[in-house]
């Protein structure tokens, strides 16, 4: 059956695959991003993430079965923390409403497996405060610096933040207890102009690789991976998976953390 989900991040990458494979099955896509979409709002503002609710009430008719949240960036920047923590949750709090009206509603927002390395405890704990003016104070004063791995400490801060958020808010009255599944993706590397510039070079390609190994065929998934598990995630078949953060990293997390159950 015909089903309405919302994708942001839809103009490129996975978004746009996921997009474009729910389009392929039969479904209606509301398509969100800074360009290039139905409805055009940055979700870096307030002003945006009020008017993505807006236009999506006005084009779903006030009804939509799944909400997908993949925009976000990788900058070194305040912009990240509000596009990657404070966007998604506007996007998954602020369509809920509309998940109602569903008798299969889900929801799956796209985090990391950045989300393993180290976080900038600052930062972490003004995100799960909720406290968007002290979280980018925290961006500003961490600025360009990276953690461990070598990547932006504001970025996989971002995305264990809002893997964390998953897990706490899934079993809540307005998410489990009105029959919305709620989950997060982990990718490793991605084929998406977020990760272009890295996979042009052998040095490059390394560098992710140390970061993200991936004996199950090979680095650097193409977007349409992490699209049919998105598609999956949100679809009335998904009757039962909740409050998880599912890994599609090619076997990195297992790499990474073998103890972990
Ligand atoms: N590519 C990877 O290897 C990888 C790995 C792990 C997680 N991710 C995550 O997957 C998601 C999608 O990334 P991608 O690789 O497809 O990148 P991408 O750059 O191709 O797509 C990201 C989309 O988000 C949109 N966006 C950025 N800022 C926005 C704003 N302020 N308001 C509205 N939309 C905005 C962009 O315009 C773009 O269309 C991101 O959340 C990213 O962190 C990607």
């Amino acid at each position: 059956m015909s089903r309405t989900y919302v994708v942001t991040g839809a103009a490129s990458g996975i978004g746009k695959a996921t997009a474009e494979r729910l389009e392929a099955d039969g479904h209606r896509v509301i398509g969100v991003d800074i360009k290039d979409a139905d409805v055009v709002a940055d979700l870096s503002t307030g002003e945006g993430r009020t008017a993505l609710v807006h236009e999506v009430e006005q084009r779903s008719g006030g009804r939509v079965d799944g909400v997908i949240a993949v925009a976000g960036l990788v900058a070194a920047s305040p912009v990240t923390v509000g596009v990657n923590y404070f966007g998604a949750t506007a996007t998954l709090e602020g369509l809920r409403p509309l998940l109602a009206g569903s008798d299969a509603p889900r929801a799956v927002v796209v985090a990391s497996l950045a989300a393993l390395e180290e976080v900038d405890e600052g930062l972490y704990e003004r995100l799960l405060a909720d406290d968007e003016p002290g979280a980018r104070q925290e961006a500003e004063r961490i600025g360009t610096a990276t953690n461990a791995a070598g990547s932006s400490a504001i970025y996989s801060t971002t995305k264990k933040a809002i893997a964390q958020w998953v897990r706490t808010h899934a079993k809540d009255p307005e998410w489990a207890g009105a029959g919305i599944a709620l989950n997060a993706i982990a990718p490793g590397v991605i084929e998406t102009p977020m990760t272009a510039a890295a996979l042009e070079s052998a040095e490059g390609r390394a560098a992710l690789d140390a970061g993200a190994p991936s004996p199950l065929n090979g680095p650097a998934a193409p977007p349409a991976a992490p699209a049919a598990l998105l598609a999956w995630l949100a679809s009335a078949e998904n009757t039962h998976v909740t409050g998880q953060i599912v890994f599609i990293d090619g076997g990195a997390e297992s790499i990474r953390r073998p103890e972990r159950i």
